[in-house]
């Protein structure tokens, strides 16, 4: 069982993928109404991105709920560059018998612009290499630590990690743009609920996951947030998948 947090799709196709690879199912914590039954579980994954070299704070919370299992346990963060010592960190909550990091394409807009093309291919046919090799170590239930952590991880993964969870949350930074249509995808996809329509345009909570969705996936392109991401492009996994892998 496989259980997974994602905001443009990186870490739901990787889910998913290893899911095919080793016979089992992926959920998404999001739209899970209730815990599935977990004795006879052979393997317990989890799969989400890195947020400022730490855990998603919603991946978090959730794995205070799953009972601890005798079983093979693994963790699989998906980043765009380090993971810092969230594996690490993500251990002391929840025992993990192996710990991957796995390179995707970056989807924060807000820091810099998104990988280039070559590179976003390049990152994800190598991932697809790499999910063959953790899937089969997996079957064998064969205890791994391959986390890139990269340089300073202690200072990133406490410091930064800190800072960006007490100010960098805040999404009333985002807008929509005169070219925004109304479709109300953005309302619809918002993990955390944190979007509605007011008079036909979206406002935002105080609030939210910081996933990027809603800015990356903008069918008009039309969200921003302050003045960071105008003229940046935009990155969702989901423009770059064949229809039977699409997530
Ligand atoms: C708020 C936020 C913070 C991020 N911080 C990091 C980071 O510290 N290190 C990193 O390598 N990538 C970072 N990223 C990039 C994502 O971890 C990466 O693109 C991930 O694969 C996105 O997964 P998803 O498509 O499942 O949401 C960050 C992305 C977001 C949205
Ligand atoms: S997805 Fe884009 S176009 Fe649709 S309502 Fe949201 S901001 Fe407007
Ligand atoms: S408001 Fe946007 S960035 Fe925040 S959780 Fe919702 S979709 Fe993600």
């Amino acid at each position: 069982m496989i259980f997974y947090f994602s905001g443009t799709g990186n870490s739901a196709w990787t889910a998913r993928q290893l899911a095919r690879l080793t016979g089992d199912n992926a959920y998404d914590i999001t739209t899970l109404k209730e815990l599935p039954e977990l004795t006879h579980t052979k393997q317990l994954g989890f799969v989400f991105p890195i947020y400022a070299w730490g855990v998603p704070e919603i991946m978090a919370d959730f794995i205070k709920k799953p009972p601890k299992l005798q079983g093979f346990t693994f963790g699989v963060c998906t980043c765009g560059g380090d993971a810092g010592l969230a594996m690490k960190q993500f251990a002391k909550h929840y025992p993990l018998r192996s710990s991957y990091s796995l390179l995707m394409p970056n989807n924060y807009i807000i820091g810099s612009d998104t990988d280039c093309e070559s590179e976003i291919l390049q990152k994800i046919a190598a991932a697809r290499e790499e999910l063959k090799r953790m899937a089969q170590e997996i079957q064998r239930q064969e205890p791994v630590y391959r986390v890139h952590e990269g340089p300073l991880a202690g200072v990133k993964s406490h410091l930064a990690n800190f800072g960006f969870n007490k100010f960098a949350r805040s999404a009333k930074p985002f807008f929509a743009e005169d070219r925004c249509n109304g479709c109300g995808r953005c309302v619809r996809n918002c993990p955390a609920s944190a979007i509605s329509l007011r008079d036909g345009t979206p406002v935002w909570a105080a609030r939210c996951f910081q996933c990027l969705r809603c800015i990356n996936e903008c069918p008009q392109q039309a969200i921003q947030y302050g003045k960071s991401t105008a003229g940046r492009r935009r990155y969702t996994i989901r423009a770059y998948l064949p229809q039977d892998e699409q997530v």
